[in-house]
């Protein structure tokens, strides 16, 4: 399904509630894990597939991008999807380049906004066009982009836009790798050095006992010992993303470069308790 009016037509024959499931394709089992859960606990789940321009910077990975369109089918069937909407670049932008930007705001020159400008302009105004062509009761993102899915919800609350948004744990590899699209760009070398993310921020999430400070410390000694991860950020906020609280629920991300391949992770913390 590619153009607007095909998917359209397939859209009015679906059954509700219906969910959305937004993806740049290239799936893995972190995807079908949204899928699931959509499908779970919906009538119908709708998976988009789009590579979406608007949010790539001009020197990032637009055009060598992973695409696996009959493989990405093959998952969303497998998975139980009710349709899959895999529009071209002029389906999803036809009168052209966007005039009306959503502005995600201060959160969205933070973090990963600071080493992406107009990353997430690009993601939230895209997502707003997919909520308004699938027009869902609720939609599914990945704890894996947090500051994505924080973006989002505060979107769909800001913006009134009625849909239900609903984030979905990170599946990761059994050594610890979150799953990337992007992780088919690692050599293998790059590959092994890559669990160092992982691991930093599971040594700081234990440490989480003895206060903020053991946290960062924690993970910052692990990424430390892995000298080709060159480390962006390492932060620990809010749940919210805002200001750490002084107790209760916090969230540790991080980002790094390793040779030419940007990887970002995060898991939740939660202090004064052993996760
Ligand atoms: P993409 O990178 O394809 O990711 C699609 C969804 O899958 C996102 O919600 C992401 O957080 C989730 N996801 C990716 N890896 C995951 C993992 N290991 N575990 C759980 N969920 C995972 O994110 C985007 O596309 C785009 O920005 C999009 C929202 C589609 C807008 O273009």
């Amino acid at each position: 399904m590619r153009s607007r009016p095909e998917f359209f037509a397939a859209r009015e024959e679906l059954l509700g509630p219906t969910a959305l499931v937004p993806t740049m394709g290239a799936l893995h089992a972190g995807h079908v894990a949204l899928i699931d859960a959509a499908v779970r606990t919906n009538e119908s789940t709708v998976v988009s597939i789009f590579v979406n321009p608007l949010q790539f910077g001009p020197s990032e990975d637009f055009a060598r991008y992973p695409r696996t369109l009959d493989a990405d089918l093959e998952a969303c069937r497998a998975g139980g999807a009710n349709l899959v909407w895999a529009p071209q670049v002029e389906d999803v932008y036809p009168g052209g380049p966007m005039r009306t930007i959503v502005d995600p705001g201060p959160l969205g020159v933070e973090l990963e906004g600071a080493s992406r400008p107009g990353h997430f302009a690009g993601v939230l105004t895209v997502v707003a066009k997919l909520f308004g062509v699938v027009r869902p009761a609720t939609a599914y993102f990945g704890e894996k982009d947090y500051q994505q899915l924080v973006l989002i919800r505060q979107m769909a609350t800001d913006l009134d836009l009625h849909v239900g948004v609903v984030g979905v744990p990170t599946v990761r590899e059994p050594d610890g790798l979150a799953l990337s699209s992007r992780n088919a760009y690692l050599s293998p070398t790059e590959r092994t050095q890559a669990t160092a993310l992982s691991r930093a921020l599971m040594a700081g999430q234990r440490a989480a006992v003895f206060g903020p400070e053991a946290v960062r410390t924690a993970a910052a000694v692990l990424l430390a010992a892995e000298p080709e991860v060159h480390l962006d950020y390492l932060e620990l906020r809010g749940e919210d993303l805002g200001p750490l609280p002084r107790d209760g629920a916090a969230r540790l991300l991080v980002a790094a470069r390793i040779g030419t391949t940007r990887l970002i992770d995060n898991v939740p913390v939660v202090f004064g308790a052993k996760p």
